[in-house]
């Protein structure tokens, strides 16, 4: 199957419908675990921006939304290392639960530096959502409450996530072609 319109040669990995689904389910198992309470879904911009906006739909508990931005060296292709804070929360969580919303959780150096960085404010709880997880890339031990998908070792663009800036807009999560495979 592939994707239509000017990337109609990538191939999808998962389409726009099961990603609905999925993100459907997954918003269906926060307003369980949340229910009566309020969140805070903090998104990691730029990649989670278009799942956070799915997700925050799909829960029906009280829920808010802010944004961090992280940059790690060398964008566009895999992080590799150091993780740097270029955007903070507006709002304060201490004693707030709060869901930090991520697209791919990949070596977990991302994730890791953004929990530690926000239990330091002392929130209620704090758990992690990710669509999308590689397992067999971790370098640091961290583990998402909320999965969408588990993939192997591929590199992926769309719905949110790019190569180089670019792809984002994709409605499709596609296989990165493997002649442009960053590596
Ligand atoms: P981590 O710190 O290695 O877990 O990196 C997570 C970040 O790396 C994600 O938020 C993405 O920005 C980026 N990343 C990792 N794998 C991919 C991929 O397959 N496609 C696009 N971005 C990716």
């Amino acid at each position: 199957m592939s994707t239509t319109g000017i990337h109609q040669d990538l191939e999808v990995l998962f389409s726009r419908e099961s990603i609905r689904q999925r993100v459907m389910e997954m918003g269906r198992q926060i307003d369980r675990d949340y229910a009566g309470e309020k969140i805070v879904l903090v998104g990691v911009l730029k990649g989670a921006a278009i799942f956070l906006a799915d997700l925050a739909r799909s829960i029906s508990v009280d829920n808010t939304f802010d944004f961090v931005a992280v940059s790690s060296y060398g964008k566009g292709q895999r992080s590799s290392g150091a993780v740097k804070l270029i955007k903070d929360l507006d709002q304060p969580i201490e004693g707030k639960n709060v869901i930090l919303v991520e697209d791919i959780l990949d070596t977990g150096l991302t994730l890791n530096f953004l929990r530690s960085l926000l239990e330091r404010h002392h929130p209620r709880s704090l758990r992690i959502a990710a669509l999308l997880d590689k397992p067999s890339r971790r370098l640091e031990k961290i583990d998402a409450d909320y999965v969408g998908f588990t993939i192997p070792n591929k590199f992926v663009i769309g719905y949110g996530m790019d190569f180089a800036e670019r792809y984002r807009n994709l409605p499709d999560i596609c296989l990165m072609p493997p002649d442009m495979e960053p590596h």
